[in-house]
């Protein structure tokens, strides 16, 4: 089957879909993106994604692109590729659009490039398995809260993660586990679920934020704070929550097991009520 993407307005072959070679995402990644989970044709969090996109705009002063019309977008996605009742990824990238290159904004400014596709999409990782992790020293510019596309320091994390035979990579910055290279990063420490507190030097995730929902709905105490590096060799269980883990136990951190090398209880029910709250 055809995959068909949405490019600048239109519905295409995404194989025809031609992105100029000006365009500011492609020279400068001068651009923001989403991943968002549809789950049997369902969004999950859509409102929340379209906000933070919404923020992400603003904070690049990148103007003229029409988010309100995007959840019709993405279902039109979903359903020109035959993923009405699937689940999906749909990823969506906008750029300041395609102009002479020029560090600063094109002027007179040019219309944004919006850019969306969607495909099936089955987890790899099992929870019931769980993952290995490795840390990683964040070289990452400190405005980690934009999802902007310029994702290198992202792309060499995970690949020094697959390199040792792991899965995420842990970003840590001034010895505080911040957050992995494509999800975030809890800890359970003395009974305490961790996560760091929202700042310019992590996403402000949504499973993250759902995550502590549940953990308040568990009554599993929890607490926004750093998590020390030095503090890792304690802790009892580990895991990462993103769009697409989305709860899932770590088992091994830089080659040592954590809780035993299987998954923790706590992070075993968290990644049950996470799925459960995606379906409902
Ligand atoms: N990544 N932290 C970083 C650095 C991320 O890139 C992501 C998401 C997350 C989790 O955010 P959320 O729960 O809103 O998906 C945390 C997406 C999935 C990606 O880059 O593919």
């Amino acid at each position: 089957m055809t995959a068909i993407a949405f490019h600048n307005g239109t519905f295409q072959a995404k194989a025809d879909i031609r992105i100029s070679p000006e365009d500011r995402g492609f020279l400068f990644a001068d651009g923001v993106y989403e991943v968002a989970r549809a789950y049997g044709g369902r969004f999950f969090e859509l409102d929340a994604h379209l906000a933070r996109l919404r923020d992400g705009l603003a904070a690049l002063m990148i103007g003229g692109a029409q988010v309100e019309a995007l959840p019709a977008i993405f279902a039109e996605l979903l359903t020109r590729n035959a993923l009405a009742t699937s689940d999906a990824l749909v990823y969506l990238q906008i750029t300041r659009g395609a102009a002479p290159r020029t560090h600063f904004f094109p002027d007179p400014a040019v219309p944004p490039t919006v850019y969306a596709e969607a495909r099936a999409f089955q987890p790899k990782a099992d929870p019931r398995k769980g993952i290995a992790v490795i840390t990683t020293p964040d070289t990452r510019w400190a405005r980690c809260d934009i999802k902007s596309v310029a994702l290198l320091p992202n792309v060499l994390a995970n690949q020094q993660a697959r390199a040792a035979g792991a899965t995420e990579a842990v970003f840590v910055r001034d010895g505080v586990a911040l957050e992995g290279s494509s999800s975030s990063f809890f800890a359970i420490v003395d009974g305490d679920v961790r996560t760091a507190p929202c700042s310019n030097y992590i996403l402000p995730s949504i499973s993250r934020r759902v995550t502590l929902e549940l953990c308040r709905e568990a009554g599993f105490p929890h607490r926004e704070t750093p998590i020390f590096l030095h503090e890792l060799p304690k802790a009892s269980e580990m895991f990462m929550a993103g769009t697409t883990l989305e709860v899932m136990p770590v088992v091994a951190v830089d080659g040592r097991p954590v809780a035993g090398g299987t998954p923790g209880p706590m992070a075993t029910e968290l990644a049950r009520r996470f799925h459960a709250r995606a379906l409902a």
